[in-house]
């Protein structure tokens, strides 16, 4: 997935931006506020997902317009396509000239981005790491994010009966239906996020040996706060179904559910140490890296096309090797990043520079 050309009109605070990006590394320099952020969301805009940094599409308009026009050509599957996409009353999207609805776009161009709001995913609790592992599966399987839906809904309905239940005791065949579903959701769920955390630490291992020039060794494992024990989706459901039945009397008197996927967690480790609690910002900053770019792997090996890499400033807090990794070492991809000083680049081989001053390319 190559970006070929790019044409940004009314977007935030570009006014008009054309360029016409290396099959490799971009980087896009600049002080701050110029708006390089602004262009890698221009760019992210395509994969018809929310912005990765406001969820109203009026704050991506041009305070001076009304509508924000974006046009890129890219190659994909052996074609060159041209997307549009307008920004004004809701989002119009364009595929070589035919209209598509978001939905229908989604999937066309594939993009992941990595901007110090992810950083979360170390720095955070658990639920920013299932959220990443969540909404990773479910863009490779949609029927995930349908039983992740059901999941969560029984489980409040679960955590709305427990509260009854100490005046009614008759609601204890309605717990076993609830139970009943929570299992058959939760077996599903366990199932895929293990095989995906499989899948995925593979491609970080070998990320992260690279950024750390094989110096630092990053494992990410799930880990089950009960653990739900299983080969198959049968035994999961059986024995999922065994952890909320004996956690009843307790899961009463704190009034909500205390077993099950909702309350995991995926550990991420450098050196067997939690990256969370001992990681250094730089390690931190890598682990996160290597864990949005081993998604982009997956997508890949699901899809034949390697996603386009949105790097917005990954370079501050890394040392000269480990930019150097992200400058020259992330083959056959194309990559967008963007920063501040310019001599952080320096070691660029090949690849194109553009600067970013008050809304314009130069
Ligand atoms: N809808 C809008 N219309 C006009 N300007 C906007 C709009 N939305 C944001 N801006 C302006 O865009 C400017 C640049 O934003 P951007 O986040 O891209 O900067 P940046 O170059 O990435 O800076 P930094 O190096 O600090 O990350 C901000 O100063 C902001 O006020
Ligand atoms: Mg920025």
């Amino acid at each position: 997935m190559k970006v070929t050309e790019l044409e940004v009109r009314n977007f935030r605070n570009i006014k008009n931006a054309e360029i016409e990006p290396h099959s490799g590394v971009n980087v896009i320099f600049g002080e701050n506020a110029q708006g390089k952020t602004n262009l890698l969301e221009s760019i992210w805009l395509f994969t018809a997902c929310r912005s990765f940094r406001s969820s109203k599409d009026n704050e991506l308009i041009n305070f001076n317009s009304t509508k924000a026009e974006l046009s890129m050509d890219f190659s994909a599957w052996d074609r060159v396509q041209q997307a549009h996409l307008e920004i004004g009353e809701g989002r119009k999207f364009l595929l070589s000239g035919i209209k598509k609805s978001p939905t229908q776009f989604m999937g066309e161009f594939l993009a992941v981005v990595f901007s110090p709001v992810h950083l979360s995913l170390i720095k955070e609790g658990p639920y920013e790491r299932r959220r990443f592992v969540d909404t990773a599966i479910s863009q490779l399987k949609p029927k995930y994010a349908a039983s992740l839906a059901q999941y969560n809904k029984a489980i409040q309905q679960r955590n709305v009966l427990l509260k009854d239940l100490v005046y009614h005791s008759e609601l204890y065949d309605i717990l076993d239906v609830w139970e009943d579903r929570i299992a058959f959701f939760a077996s599903e769920i366990i199932r895929q996020r293990i095989g995906y955390i499989n899948k995925l630490s593979q491609y970080t291992d070998e990320i992260y040996r690279g950024i750390s020039s094989g110096k630092e060794k990053l494992s990410i494992n799930y880990n089950q706060q009960t653990v739900v024990w299983g080969d198959s989706r049968e035994e999961l459901y059986e024995n999922m179904k065994a952890q909320l039945f004996a956690s009843r009397k307790n899961d009463i008197i704190c009034g909500y559910t205390s077993v099950g996927p909702h309350r995991d967690d995926i550990n991420v480790e450098i050196d067997g140490l939690i990256a969370k609690s001992f990681g250094s910002q730089g390690q931190q900053r890598s682990a996160a890296l290597a864990m949005k770019l081993g998604e982009a792997a997956v997508v890949k090996s699901f899809s034949d096309e390697q996603p386009v890499a949105l790097l917005d400033d990954v370079m501050s807090e890394l040392d000269k090797s480990r930019q150097n990794y992200i400058l020259n070492h992330i083959k056959d991809w194309q990559v967008f990043i963007t920063c501040c000083d310019p001599s952080a680049v320096e070691g660029l081989k090949t690849g194109k520079k553009f600067e970013m001053k008050n809304g314009k390319i130069y």
